[in-house]
């Protein structure tokens, strides 16, 4: 054929074209992935390509100026309303009118590759759950006695190939006036709903809705609650924000909050509206800190451990504290967040909850499953979720594992004497010379160690206010190495320890580390009892990996990913020399982030991996810890620094 030749970059598929057709039209028939929300009108500029000039040996090409048609009317309105970057033409109002090779740059692509700052597993893919159409619908006519929604949804059918969708009653209040309004032209947000269901007309905006959609991603911990504020067109987080979870005053740990509905007549209904309550706060907040108006928030996908699930959907945990451990649903869920008491948002907005694996294993385990892909992983992977639970996975290629193990909040700082979150003023580094038993540590907010010049200048502003989860851990494993303590974790006397840092408390002896109670600031020391809580702690990470070692046949594992919001900040060496997890090469250690609160925002972006973890987490095996006798007996073991009877060669080295 003589039709022109057109090649999209960076795809490179390729076609022939009649003249006069324009590029939007050539690459939805080449399946190039060419973003629109107008469908074609030139308004909102979703469609921008670039047009390059020269030869393309590569593509056999060579173009010349020309090979696009020259501005028209609607495109020369746009650049002079808006303005078209150099280059840049609107992909709908461009024709075809000789060979030409287009790229289509990033941010006119719909399946956009979201840039992550972390080196992470996987990427996000751009494919939301919910996305803006704009369309022009007929007017209504004495003859033709339909109804404004029938006409909203034939535009949808006429001019996107959407077959059919539906609309709740609160929508439907708003469809004539905002119709009429926008002069028969309106964007409408449309929610492909899970599975096979009909799509859902979320928001209705009179013309061209150009302020975006946005989604909450949510990982909702015993501890803390943190979520990501995301632009559902970029992926982008535009705005990140946590705070405590309320429910603490019913009890610090999973158990004792399970315990406080069991007697407590209406206990969970107080525990579900205290953790409601606080989301609802927690979206208000996350929008002005966005600038966004909350409105603008149509989807929200929460991760959390069962517990955390029932407290949150308003079903009793009852049955959760006692064997066998019975979720009221284990399958993902996809329900209006207005049903579960999430009036903040958008008020058709549409919430997304991760399947759990099992009784003890929950959502928070799958979006980790999700964000590390231990299934995909070669090597034998050992992904470890720090927490007040752990989730643990292990596998590879062949089969997967998963258990949770009730570390309790510890790690998190809390329990500790001198304990704190990670915050300004915490201590997050600690080195103690293993000669002189003396002691230097960073802290947040300072670049400087405590031994460096200007040190207490620079901290001057925030002070020294305790030492959070990853100094703790620290703390104790540089302890163990200079031999303030034995390997069953007893802190010895100064005679024992040569060092006047040692302090008798009791019957026991304490570590000073900073001293400012002379100028009336803090006096940071660790504890005997600090030590038995990172003991407790660490054992029954430690047991639960184990545990899924023996069930998978191995003693040792190739690699080790330590992930959770604060696992960024442990180092991985002092986590083994402590025995938190087994002995692996320490180049093998690596740490994941929040991978927890990633796997929520790949669901959150991308639809097509809310099927794909439901579906790997129908193969994962789940191990139960709490009534398999061999995890008392790992737990005893680990209690030594390391451990009592298992080998660390790799620390050795
Ligand atoms: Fe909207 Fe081209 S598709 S401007």
């Amino acid at each position: 054929s003589t039709d022109p030749l057109v090649v999209f970059t960076p795809s490179g598929k390729r076609g022939r074209f009649p003249i006069g057709t324009p590029v939007l039209t050539a690459a939805r028939q080449l399946g190039v992935d060419l973003d629109s929300v107008c469908g074609g009108r030139g308004i909102c500029s979703k469609c921008q390509v670039t047009p390059s000039y020269g030869e393309f040996p590569k593509h056999g090409v060579t173009v010349r100026e020309g090979a696009l048609s020259d501005w028209n009317k609607v495109e020369a309105r746009y650049d002079e309303k808006r303005g078209l970057k150099a280059g840049r033409r609107l992909g709908c109002q461009a024709t075809v009118q000789g060979d030409v090779v287009i790229d289509v740059p990033p941010e006119s692509q719909v399946h956009r590759q979201v840039v992550r700052k972390a080196a992470a597993a996987r990427a996000i893919v751009m494919d939301p759950a919910t996305r803006l159409y704009f369309i022009e619908v007929e007017e209504p006519d004495m003859h033709e006695p339909t109804g404004d929604l029938e006409r909203v949804a034939r535009a949808l059918r006429e001019q996107w190939q959407i077959e059919a969708v539906t609309a709740d009653l609160s929508l439907m209040a708003k469809l004539q006036p905002v119709l009429r309004k926008g002069k028969w032209q309106v964007t409408v947000a449309l929610h492909k709903g899970h599975m096979d269901s009909t799509p859902r007309i979320v928001e209705i905006w009179p013309r061209l809705h150009e302020a975006g959609l946005f989604g909450l991603a949510i990982d909702l911990g015993s501890t803390t609650i943190a979520a990501h504020l995301t632009n559902l067109d970029t992926g982008e987080v535009i705005a990140s924000s946590g705070l405590m979870n309320p429910q603490i005053r019913f009890g610090e740990d999973l158990m004792s909050r399970v315990s406080y509905a069991m007697m407590n007549p209406g206990g969970d209904a107080e525990m579900t509206r205290a953790v409601r309550d606080a989301i609802n706060d927690l979206t208000r907040s996350i929008a002005q800190e966005g600038g966004i108006d909350p409105a603008l928030i149509v989807e929200a996908v929460f991760v959390c451990n069962p517990v955390m699930h029932h407290l949150l959907l308003g079903l009793d945990p009852v049955e959760l504290g006692q064997a066998p451990f019975a979720l009221a649903t284990s399958e993902s869920l996809s329900l209006p967040a207005r049903d579960m008491g999430l009036d903040a948002m958008n008020p058709r907005a549409q919430v997304y909850i991760l399947p759990c694996i099992a009784g003890h294993v929950g959502a928070d385990c799958a979006a980790v499953a999700l964000s590390e892909e231990p299934g995909k992983s070669d090597d034998l992977v050992l992904i470890v979720d720090v927490g007040t639970n752990a989730e643990i996975l292990l596998g590879n290629t062949t089969r997967v594992l998963a258990c949770s193990s009730p570390t309790g909040p510890a790690f998190e700082g809390a329990q500790i004497s001198s304990g704190q979150r990670a915050a300004p003023g915490a201590i997050e580094r600690i080195e103690i010379d293993p000669a002189t038993k003396e002691p230097r540590f960073r802290v947040i907010g300072s670049d400087k160690w405590s031994d460096e010049d200007g040190f207490d200048e620079e901290i001057a502003t925030t002070g020294i206010t305790g030492i959070c989860g990853s100094g703790i851990i620290e703390a104790v494993a540089e302890m163990r190495m200079a031999g303030l303590l034995d390997e069953s974790g007893l802190i010895g006397s100064a005679e024992q320890t040569g060092t006047v840092r040692s302090i008798p408390e009791g019957r026991t002896h304490s570590y000073l580390i900073h001293d400012a109670s002379a100028e009336g600031g803090p006096r940071i020391t660790v504890t005997q009892g600090d030590i038995r809580a990172i003991q407790l702690a660490k054992s029954a990470l430690y047991a639960g990996a184990r545990l899924l070692m023996d069930e998978m046949g191995v003693d040792k594992v190739d690699r080790v990913v330590l992930a959770g919001a604060f696992g960024a900040h442990i180092s991985t060496r002092h986590a083994m020399v402590l025995g938190m997890i087994p002995d692996a090469p320490l180049a093998k250690v690596t740490s994941a982030g929040n991978a927890a609160g990633t796997g929520a925002r790949i669901a959150l972006c991308n639809i097509g991996a809310r099927a794909e973890i439901e579906r790997v987490v129908r193969q994962i095996t789940k191990v139960e810890t709490a009534i398999e006798p061999k995890f008392q007996e790992h737990f005893v073991a680990a209690n030594a620094i390391p451990h009592k009877t298992d080998p660390f060669p790799e620390l050795a080295q």
